[in-house]
């Protein structure tokens, strides 16, 4: 599985020593709230079960899922997938971060790193994702990483046992690469 750095990050291999802090932190309500699959109250082994999940999908290359560190201090932040892969060409983004570290702007700096690895390095064409319409932070990341909102659908999620809209985004390799382009032109 791959290391990737940015300014104040890095992005690397879960282990099973970081358990307890995939507990504590995916464990807050506002985690599971605004996510697909993450429960609420999080179960003991649920962390443990899930790092042995992700080991394993990396070697089928179904999904990358790696953890947000801070680079000052190692500190767990949160965590950040590729999954649904299909090689070379598209995959879906999901993240999420401590609540205690919301703001900081480490979603978007770690996605611009996966963002750069899926397009490079896995040579997709395409890389999209999805988000619960009442969490517009959500939006604002995936807008800064350079994805474009593509659709509305209706009713499609059932959080809590209510009914929600999902606004899907996406970003074609052709779009990553001329925005690089530009930065570093
Ligand atoms: C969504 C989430 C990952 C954002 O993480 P983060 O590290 O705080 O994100 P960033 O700091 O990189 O960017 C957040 C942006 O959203 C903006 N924002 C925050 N709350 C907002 C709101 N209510 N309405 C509009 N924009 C909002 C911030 O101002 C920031 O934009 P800016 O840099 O232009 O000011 C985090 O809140 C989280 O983990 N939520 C729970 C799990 C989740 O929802 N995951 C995504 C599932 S699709």
């Amino acid at each position: 599985m791959p290391t990737l750095e940015t300014p104040r990050l890095i992005l690397s291999p879960f282990s099973f020593d970081d358990a307890p802090a995939v507990q504590r932190l995916a464990g807050d309500f506002a985690i599971a709230d605004t996510t697909a699959t993450i429960p609420h109250p999080y179960p003991d082994g649920a962390a443990e079960s899930w790092i042995a999940s992700s080991d394993s999908l990396w070697l089928v290359k179904q999904t990358l899922a790696l953890a947000i560190r801070s680079k000052e201090n190692r500190a767990l932040l949160g965590a950040i997938s590729l999954f649904d892969i299909l090689p070379e060409h598209r995959a879906e983004l999901s993240y999420w971060i401590g609540k205690p570290f919301w703001g900081k702007g480490y979603a978007s700096e770690a996605g611009h790193a996966i963002l750069a690895f899926g397009f490079t390095e896995l040579k997709l064409k395409r890389i999209h994702a999805e988000y619960l319409a009442r969490n517009p932070a959500s939006g604002r990341v995936m807008e800064k990483i350079g994805m474009k909102q593509e659709g509305i659908l209706r009713q499609h999620a059932i959080k809590w046992g209510k009914l929600e809209d999902v606004i899907c985004s996406g970003v074609l390799r052709k779009e990553w690469a001329d925005k690089a382009n530009n930065r570093d032109g």
